[in-house]
């Protein structure tokens, strides 16, 4: 039976989301949102797509109301999480914890009801708290639960370097773990440039700039936008997440994931390098760290505990 994933919300990441997943062509599409006929309107420009693009898988939408809709969810194979309120100019996205707790907690009792078997990817902001509440919420094992972050950061790292040398964005590989925030922890010894690390390329004050740069990156494009935040980079990470898992890839992508003593980190989720194949998280792949980057990771923890104290998990 062809594949199905469940993506909740149909604002610009869900909607771009579903796009470029319809786009793939290998998986029917629902779209959620509580707005209503939002859902059901993109869904059907979408839908209307395929024949020009040429795609033919299913794309629907359901619009939640009086609490019902949620039924819909059932048999998905996948459910990409991006419902809640993005950031304005100013906040920062822990300032969406309360609001967002509330959406994502909700969703995440009905996806354990309706579709026990799915595998999570968790987009909204705070994203490393939303991925801690959602694998509390739905109880899942730890490996059907997973993050988006690392595959944006790095790919803006990657983009920012990429700009620097002037080379094809594809000779540059990055490394962006720890939590999505300002504990991000870019890693410039794994960031390299056809194959040489950067830091064999660039005086320091050049690599502090581009970590700036990538750390600050979601904030650089809210204050452009002004009404909202990124989604075309948002949700080609989440695809690319999603041919890992559907095509058991066995990718290794910095991903969301709980924590239970790998780099020394213990009871939380944060931004490591996964495995990612059809079961999800097949592992969390352990590197070398120096004592810095050590000592910015269970920072990144420790401010992901925080959240979880403020949204009493
Ligand atoms: C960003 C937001 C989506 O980094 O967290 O663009």
């Amino acid at each position: 039976m062809r594949k199905k994933i469940s993506v909740i919300g149909a604002g610009k990441v869900g909607a771009t989301t579903a796009q470029r997943l319809a786009e793939r062509n290998y998986a029917d599409i629902v779209l959620f949102d509580v707005i209503e006929f939002v859902a059901e309107g993109e869904a059907l420009d979408l839908l209307e797509a395929g024949p020009i693009v040429g795609y033919d898988i299913n794309v629907t939408g359901v619009t939640i109301k009086d609490g019902a809709g949620y039924e819909k969810l059932a048999n998905s194979d996948l459910v990409v999480m991006t419902a809640g309120i993005a950031r304005k100019p100013g906040m920062s996205r822990d300032d969406l914890i309360l609001t967002n707790q509330k959406i994502v907690g909700g969703w995440g009792e009905q996806i354990a009801r309706y579709a026990p078997n799915a595998i999570v990817i968790v987009v909204t902001n705070p994203v490393d708290a939303m991925t801690q509440l959602m694998w509390h919420t739905t109880k899942f094992p730890k490996q059907r639960v997973i993050g988006q972050a690392g595959v944006l950061d790095s790919a803006r790292l990657r983009a920012f370097v990429a700009l620097e040398f002037g080379v094809a964005q594809k000779n540059v590989q990055a490394y962006v773990l720890g939590a999505h925030g300002d504990q991000m922890v870019p890693l410039p010894r794994y960031t390299t440039v056809a194959g040489v690390p950067i830091t064999e390329l660039l005086p320091k004050e050049k690599i502090d700039a581009l970590v700036k740069r990538t750390r600050d990156g979601g904030a650089e494009i809210v204050n452009l936008l002004k009404t909202g935040s990124a989604f075309y980079a948002p949700s080609a990470a989440v695809a690319e997440m999603v041919d890992a898992i559907l095509y058991d890839k066995h990718q290794v992508l910095p991903g969301i994931a709980l924590l239970e003593g790998e780099y020394k980190i213990s009871g939380v989720c944060a931004g490591v390098p996964v495995k990612l194949g059809a079961q999800g998280i097949e592992q969390v792949v352990e590197w070398k760290l120096n004592a810095d980057e050590q000592a910015a990771m269970e920072k990144s923890g420790n401010a992901v505990r925080e959240l979880n104290k403020v949204m009493g998990i």
